[in-house]
């Protein structure tokens, strides 16, 4: 970062001037990207920014609500999207056709949501590894290839789309937003999509959000990686009680990394990932197995898809 307050005075006239008279929507979801955004463009633009928070159902557990309080005190429109998600996505188990259904929906509730106020522009928080990935072909992030070609927005404004995530850390805290938003974990925009491996259902996402509750539960606060949660890996043999079951196969990923680009996996203590196990398999019934992932990335991504 050469020179934070700089940045932030220059991407304010910008999107002053790319935004003109315009309405302009944003999807907000809380994490560090979309947060500073909102409060770059709301010193920009000011009432002519409509934020929008849109709970697709593939959020983390108590997300919306967590929303709810932490921007009480801006008018923030929550659209409760989850089954439109849902049936979009029915019958997809491709990774890239999940992101891009998913993309697609995204725009097509913030087209029905920026009309409804007269939106011309949508503002996204892309940043600089989201579109390296994209245009290297390595996958499509949801907020970047996963856009669908006709968008009925005259214009996309994006404002940190040079930025790494350091980067718009270091502009959060000189924008004075709060520390847990500041230092909050990466979450990706396709959400529990991308940690469910197949066709996305309501019974597999609403394991998988418990399962990723339980694993911030026990990993944040203590070890303050980089990124650290669940992912539903397939189906397997267990038993519960007298009985053999087919139950659900849980990954635990947790990753250390400065930009997302790299990362190692996480060196936890054995008995406090059995432990973790145990929690997982006792909350979760039709949970049978958990497995500890040790790749680093590369070769493997961080998130599953
Ligand atoms: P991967 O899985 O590519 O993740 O190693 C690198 C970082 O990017 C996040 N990620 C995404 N973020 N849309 C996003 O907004 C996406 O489609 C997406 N896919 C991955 C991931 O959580 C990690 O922090």
């Amino acid at each position: 970062m050469v020179n934070t307050e700089k940045f932030i005075q220059k991407s304010i006239a910008e999107i002053k001037a790319a935004a003109g008279d315009d309405k302009v929507v944003m999807a907000l979801s809380g994490g560090v990207d979309s947060s500073v955004c909102a409060a770059l463009a709301a010193r920009a633009i000011g009432d002519n920014l409509f934020p929008i928070y849109i709970d697709t159902g593939l959020m983390r557990k108590g997300e919306t609500e967590r929303i709810r309080t932490l921007f009480g005190n801006i008018h923030l429109q929550i659209v409760d999207a989850g089954d439109e998600f849902l049936v979009s996505l029915k019958g997809i188990d491709d990774p890239e056709a999940k992101r891009m259904a998913i993309g697609e929906r995204f725009i097509r509730v913030f087209e029905r949501e920026a009309k409804k106020v007269g939106a011309k522009c949508l503002l996204q928080g892309t940043i600089y590894p989201d579109r390296i990935e994209s245009e290297g072909g390595i996958k499509s992030h949801h907020n970047v290839g996963g856009m669908p070609l006709h968008m009925e927005f005259t214009k996309v404004i994006e404002p940190i789309r040079d930025l790494y995530k350091d980067e718009v850390r270091e502009v959060a805290g000189a924008l004075g937003l709060p520390k847990e938003i500041q230092h909050r974990m990466p979450f990706p925009g396709p959400g529990l999509a991308v940690r469910i491996i197949g066709e996305i259902t309501k019974e597999k996402v609403d394991i998988i959000r418990e399962a990723n509750w339980i694993v911030e539960d026990e990993l944040v606060e203590k070890y303050r990686p980089w990124q650290c949660f669940a992912a539903l890996i397939g189906l397997g043999t267990g038993v519960k009680g007298d009985n053999r079951i087919h139950g659900w196969i849980v990954a635990i990923r947790a990753v250390n990394s400065r930009d997302g680009m790299t990362a190692d996996p996480l060196d936890i203590p054995f008995e406090h990932l059995v432990r973790i196990g145990s929690r997982i398999t006792a909350d979760i019934p039709r949970v049978a197995r958990v497995v500890y992932d040790i790749t680093a990335k590369p070769p493997a991504t961080i998130e599953y898809e």
